[in-house]
């Protein structure tokens, strides 16, 4: 026979009770290149021989032949002599394994470990007729390996594809999101969409093979060795480079699309300039005076938000409209627009949605989507007839401007101090101090919060609300204050 180039690859197993044996064979093996081999498993019964055999194939049986514990003679008789031909070798280790004699069986001939694995491809021939036999004689040996590769590829693919599908009609089923009540909603919500359908693509590829992986590829009992070492995959590793690279510049690409879509203006919007405050919310409408607590829009007609804060960073979040802007304090500089084009009618809600102190939580404010027949008829109503009573007016002023948020009206404990019975009584102060509380001290209070602080309470007041409001509007909030005895 023509020695060919490639190396046959050898698959030993070892039978011997003792496991210096097995790490003997392997030191020798590994020092000499001379042949291909490797240990797929160590057994000592004939029984685990059987059970390893038709799990880990072998193509030779190597045999402990100073091991007492193995039986010889069955496994030549088992191996040699019956249908399952193997090639068995009968093999000593000499000198803590610097030696090695080999009875081989057809020759009972003993030799050198060297001699013996020179000799190793040339004895081939007299096993080609029971490789054939094993349908894996040298020339076939690629094409059934080939042909298992494709038979998990196409069935791992099948456990991707089943696992995707699934994965999409879970998201066809499940309502993911609130009401889709904005124009700028549209683009933002084709974007979620086509990314979740990508993440059930990927989700189902990483977990699917890992699951075909755990499950198939198992260990085998009795199977001992390491796995295979595999170096790496070029064409893999630029294929899983190239395509994320473009789905990633496709992505951004529709993503700055929509970003674009969702920043367009409307040339007559209605202008909003919202206010956050520790805890409330406050809109005012520039175009009709009207300030209110309730972000009042018409359907269909573009509102630009200007939005800033009188204290820290909140943010402007209604979740059924889907854009989300920070607010930020410091003045016009820090002013932020945002469009927004309701297009479904009904009652939302606005939430702050960055942590701003104790009553985060409670920073929201009703947000009413009408026809612009109501809207015009709400206007006319709230900038027609101001209230010709002070407290009546200052009420409002006060729930406009958010202090309600921190300060009730009805004697409930609150962040500021309640406002009931508040007038006219005596305060203990934080310096020890007491305070009749009065008109002077209330003015002084609501213009420079931090002058007197209250006992038992933490000066988190805006120390700018003052300067928001008239003198006017300071008598009507004060008078509202003395009218709650
Ligand atoms: Cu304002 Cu959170």
């Amino acid at each position: 026979m023509a020695k060919t180039e490639q190396k046959r690859q050898w698959q030993v197993l070892i039978a011997s009770s003792h496991p210096l044996f097995a790490e003997g064979i392997r030191g020798l093996l590994n020092t000499r290149q001379q042949a291909d081999v490797e240990v797929v498993g160590v057994v000592s019964t004939i029984d685990e021989a059987l059970d390893a055999l038709n799990l880990l194939k072998p193509d030779m049986v190597i045999v402990d032949y100073d091991d007492d514990r193995v039986n010889r003679e069955e496994f030549l008789a088992r191996f040699v002599e019956s249908e399952g031909r193997l090639r068995v070798i009968l093999l000593s280790l000499k000198e803590g394994g610097q030696e090695a004699i080999v009875y081989d069986r057809r020759t009972m001939a003993a030799s050198q470990i060297d001699v013996w694995l020179d000799n190793w491809t040339e004895t081939d021939e007299s096993l080609a007729d029971q490789g054939n036999a094993r349908g894996d004689g040298e020339e076939n040996n690629q094409k059934p390996k080939r042909r298992d590769g494709m038979r998990h590829f196409i069935a791992a693919a099948l456990v991707v594809i089943v696992l995707t599908a699934l994965g999409l009609f879970a998201l066809e089923k499940v309502d993911l999101l609130p009401s889709q009540s904005s124009l700028q909603a549209l683009p933002i919500d084709n974007l979620f969409s086509l990314q979740l359908k990508i993440i059930a693509f990927l989700f189902a590829l990483i977990v699917g093979l890992m699951i075909y992986s755990i499950i198939v590829f198992r260990r085998k009992k009795g199977d001992d060795t390491d796995a295979a070492h595999i170096e790496g995959n070029t064409r893999l590793e630029v294929f899983w480079t190239l395509v994320p690279l473009v789905t990633v510049l496709y992505l951004s690409y529709i993503g700055a699309q929509a970003l674009g879509a969702v920043g367009r203006e409307d040339p007559f919007p209605l202008q909003v300039n919202v206010i956050g405050s520790q805890w409330s919310w406050r809109f005012e409408y520039p175009e009709y005076d009207i300030i209110s607590t309730d972000l009042m829009l018409p359907v269909n007609k573009q509102a630009l938000l200007r939005l800033s804060s009188t204290d820290v960073i909140h943010s402007f979040w209604v979740p059924e409209f889907r854009v989300k802007q920070d607010v930020l304090p410091s003045g016009e500089k820090f002013v932020r627009e945002l469009n927004i084009t309701p297009s479904e009618l009904g009652t939302y809600k606005v939430r702050c949605a960055e942590m701003c102190g104790s009553l985060h939580y409670d920073m929201r404010a009703p947000v009413v989507v009408m026809t612009q027949d109501a809207f015009d008829t709400w206007v006319e109503v709230e900038s027609g007839g101001v209230s010709g009573d002070p407290a009546e007016r200052g009420k409002t002023l006060a729930e406009q401007f958010g202090c309600t948020a921190c300060h009730s009206a009805d004697g409930t404990p609150g962040v500021g101090p309640t406002w009931t019975g508040l007038f006219g009584s005596q305060e203990s102060l934080e310096d020890g101090g007491s305070v009749l509380v009065d008109h002077a001290f209330l003015y002084e209070s609501i213009l420079e919060p931090g002058a007197k602080i209250t006992d038992g309470f933490q000066n988190i007041m805006p120390p700018n609300i003052g300067a928001d409001l008239s003198d006017e509007q300071i008598n009507d909030i004060i008078a509202y204050i003395e009218s709650l005895q």
